[in-house]
């Protein structure tokens, strides 16, 4: 068995961004193509050799195919073990925790999210570096300069290994440790909850509805919900992952996760309902007949913390993506702790995880997570979640509407406008960044704007700063409208316009939220010309 040398030539655009490189599966298909990106991504890591890289993916189509290839790749670039999850599985914030409980080098994560699987559907590759978090931005740019002139890849000339049954064997000098994808992530989870009380209210009848979406949290949720928790079998739907996600969009939201929603608002509801997207960094909560907003559980988690015994020292502080409510904010000022507003995307939580200024973290567009790993994390929410519900014996509803009452309510929603012809986005959002000194002090109806701004961020850790994150639009009254165009869609560009409206009276926290909201969304297009820009009347996707 002997490393062989492949020349090669490189391939235009593998320029990962913060979530990896990622490509329809007939573009990764195409001989040499992966096998150029990972010897690519090999060339620009210093002294790994002999140590251990941990490898796994959401199982989505091509998922076995790369790991047999990243495994004959490590081997051969000298790596001294790989550690691959159980049929080549692994969530994306598992991976984060075996790295880190392994103290591995780093890890390559095979996923697309939650982007449809399937032959003709998207495929994914990222690499995450020791502290188990993604690779900042200097590492992918050089794997990118690196993939531009690269002209040869190592690979061992082997038949592939089994990567289905636990156990150990050695491809050429490399032991390769196919690992059960569940343990590690597990056992931190029960670090982190009450087991015991969640497995009481369980046993006391409780029940609650988790969808899987045929993704890669079925394992997960199986062996932690129905097996350490006992929960009623038949809690999780949808839990065998599968290449192509049973055709389904695997992303987390009251449109995608139609049957549990449909289950959650029907007569017989159960008492709580979650899911999760493609790759299990994802959530959505519910309770019975109630939908919980990302921005309003990242606040009630925060708000509960001390009761899981993994926070119970209390929180160092919180951060939220800028998009996000200020729900999170509000129970931040109350505990007397820092309160942090990042740019979109999980990798500006990282520096203050690991200077330990933040402990919790979150996004609008349904991530939540802590210093527990560097990924957000599907399944930590729900088992938070099912340990505040445990502690305080309360239905979700309950547990909002005091929330609610003692902080105020955030109505709030995403509108997306979706594949807009690229040229059109960019100029209204050069003209809106144009008006920003024009907009204070313009009035509309009973709205006045008191501030408006083009979003900026100081990283407190390093001092790097990130400019141009999105027009922000500040009302007197505390309301706020924020646009920006989306980073990660695929098609023309995406227009995210995100309300949010302040209510502190608790006799108005009943109100329809569109309804609530509609005053701002005539004021958004009013101000961005959205309808007469793109000629349409209503947003693409409304969360
Ligand atoms: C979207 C979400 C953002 C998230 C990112 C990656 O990015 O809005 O919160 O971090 O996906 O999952 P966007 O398309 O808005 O740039
Ligand atoms: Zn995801």
């Amino acid at each position: 068995m002997s490393a062989k040398i492949v020349a090669t030539t490189p391939f235009p655009g593998q320029k990962p961004g913060t979530s990896g490189l990622r490509k329809k599966v007939k573009t990764f298909r195409q001989p040499h193509y992966l096998e150029n990106f990972v010897q690519s991504l090999f060339d620009c890591l210093e002294g790994f050799k002999g140590t251990s890289l941990v490898v796994g993916g959401d199982g989505r189509f091509f998922n076995r195919e790369a790991v047999q290839i990243i495994l004959k790749m490590a081997a051969a670039n000298g790596f001294g073990r790989v550690m691959v999850g159980q049929g080549g599985i692994l969530s994306t914030p598992a991976a984060s925790c075996v790295i880190r409980a392994h103290g591995a080098y780093g890890g390559i994560v095979l996923s697309a999210s939650h982007n449809p699987g399937g032959p003709d559907e998207d495929f994914g590759i990222k690499y995450n570096i020791g502290n188990g978090g993604p690779a900042p931005e200097k590492v992918t740019e050089a794997v990118y300069a690196r993939s531009r002139d690269i002209s040869e890849y190592r690979i061992l000339d082997t038949p592939d290994i089994d990567i289905d049954e636990v156990g150990t064997a050695t491809l050429g000098g490399m032991i390769v440790q196919v690992i059960d994808p569940v343990e590690d992530y597990a056992a931190l989870m029960e670090t982190l909850f009450d087991f015991q009380a969640i497995r009481a209210m369980f046993a006391e009848g409780f029940r609650m509805r988790f969808d899987a979406m045929s993704a890669v949290t079925g394992p997960y949720a199986h062996a932690i919900l129905e097996g350490r928790l006992g929960a009623a079998p038949g809690t999780v739907i949808n839990g065998q992952p599968k290449e192509d996600f049973g055709g389904h969009h695997p992303d987390p939201n009251l449109v995608h996760a139609h049957e549990l929603v449909a289950e959650i608002f029907g007569p017989d509801a159960p008492d709580f309902g979650a899911a999760s997207d493609g790759d299990g960094d994802r959530n959505m909560v519910l309770g019975r007949r109630f939908y919980v907003t990302p921005s309003d559980s990242l606040a009630v988690l925060a708000a509960n913390a001390t009761l899981a015994p993994g926070y119970a020292r209390g929180l160092k502080g919180i951060a939220r993506s800028m998009p996000t409510s200020r729900a999170a904010d509000r129970v931040a000022a109350k505990l007397g702790i820092g309160a942090f507003e990042t740019p979109t995307g999980w990798k500006f939580f990282g520096n203050l995880l690991d200077a330990g200024l933040a402990t919790l973290c979150g996004e609008e567009s349904f991530g939540t997570g802590s210093d527990h790993v560097r990924e957000k994390d599907g399944l930590w929410a729900v088992l938070f979640w099912l340990n505040v519900l445990a502690a305080r014996q309360q239905p979700v509803e309950a547990i909002l509407r005091e929330h609610w009452s003692a902080y105020g309510r955030d109505y709030y929603s995403r509108h997306d406008w979706e594949a807009i012809e690229t040229t059109i986005a960019d100029a209204m959002i050069a003209d809106l960044r144009a008006s920003l000194p024009t907009l204070p002090g313009q009035r509309f109806g009973a709205f006045e704007i008191a501030a408006a701004d083009d979003f900026a961020y100081t990283d407190p850790v390093d001092g790097s700063v990130t400019s141009r994150q999105g027009i922000r639009i500040l009302f007197a009254c505390g309301a706020r409208i924020v646009m920006r165009l989306s980073g990660t869609g695929t098609e023309g560009a995406t227009l995210r316009v995100y309300l949010e409206r302040f209510e502190p009276d608790p006799a108005r926290h009943d109100l329809d939220t569109q309804e609530t909201l509609a005053p701002l969304i005539a004021i958004a297009d009013q101000i961005a010309g959205i309808r007469r820009r793109t000629g349409r009347e209503v947003a693409t996707v409304i969360t």
